[in-house]
């Protein structure tokens, strides 16, 4: 075994061993860590939330008095104390109307780690994951309070930089960086936005 397939079982294996639901999971541990981007008692709304990694963590970290949605087109089993809605984040009029009908006010985090199905063309790849994390956006504006914080990954590639920048204009404080846990082979870069802005 080399050193990259070494690593990518160490995470499966502890996922595995910890109850997780993804190797995801270590990278918003990691993340949270760094830049507490969720604190206790926080409403997250987490995009492309499937098999429930990031809502596991998300659910330790805001504790019985915080809120967790999430959204995924895909199924996802139940987390308990947690909601999920299964919908397609392109149709967001209505989810972003449920949304704040379940959480009755703005919320703390929005945390997005959504991917299109791959084909291994990293230029489409990056196209159709910079598409949906666009859409993403768009409900994060209408749903994160000010001052709130923000976790998106984004492929690299010709209109990352742009994504990038566009973010961090909303954003009091804002890092990109490559969790410790992310395969090093990944085109994947996590943005990290602290202190919403909203004007
Ligand atoms: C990498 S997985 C997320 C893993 C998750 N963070 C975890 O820890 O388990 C990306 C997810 O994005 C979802 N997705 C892709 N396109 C979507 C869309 N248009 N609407 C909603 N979810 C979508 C996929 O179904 C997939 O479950």
């Amino acid at each position: 075994m080399n050193r990259l397939d070494a690593k990518k079982d160490h995470y499966r294996n502890l996922a595995h061993a910890l109850g997780y639901r993804s190797r995801s999971a270590f990278k918003l541990i990691e993340l949270n860590k760094k830049y507490r981007i969720i604190k206790r008692h926080f409403f997250v709304l987490d995009l492309g939330c499937s098999p429930g990694g990031w809502m596991q963590v998300s659910k330790k970290l805001v504790g019985s008095k915080g809120k967790v949605v999430g959204i995924d087109i895909s199924d996802m089993d139940e987390i308990k104390g947690t909601y999920f809605i299964k919908t397609n984040i392109n149709y967001s009029k209505n989810t972003v109307n449920n949304l704040i009908k379940y959480f009755g006010r703005k919320i703390d985090s929005v945390i997005c780690d959504i991917s299109p199905q791959v084909i291994g063309v990293r230029s489409i790849d990056h196209i159709k994951q910079i598409e949906l994390i666009n859409k993403c956006v768009t409900i994060m504006d209408s749903i994160l309070s000010e001052n709130g914080n923000a976790l998106f990954k984004v492929f690299d590639g010709e209109h990352a930089q742009q994504f990038k920048s566009d973010l961090k204009s909303k954003f009091m404080k804002f890092k990109t960086t490559k969790p410790k846990s992310s395969r090093k082979s990944s085109s994947e870069t996590y943005c990290v936005g602290l202190g919403y802005l909203n004007d």
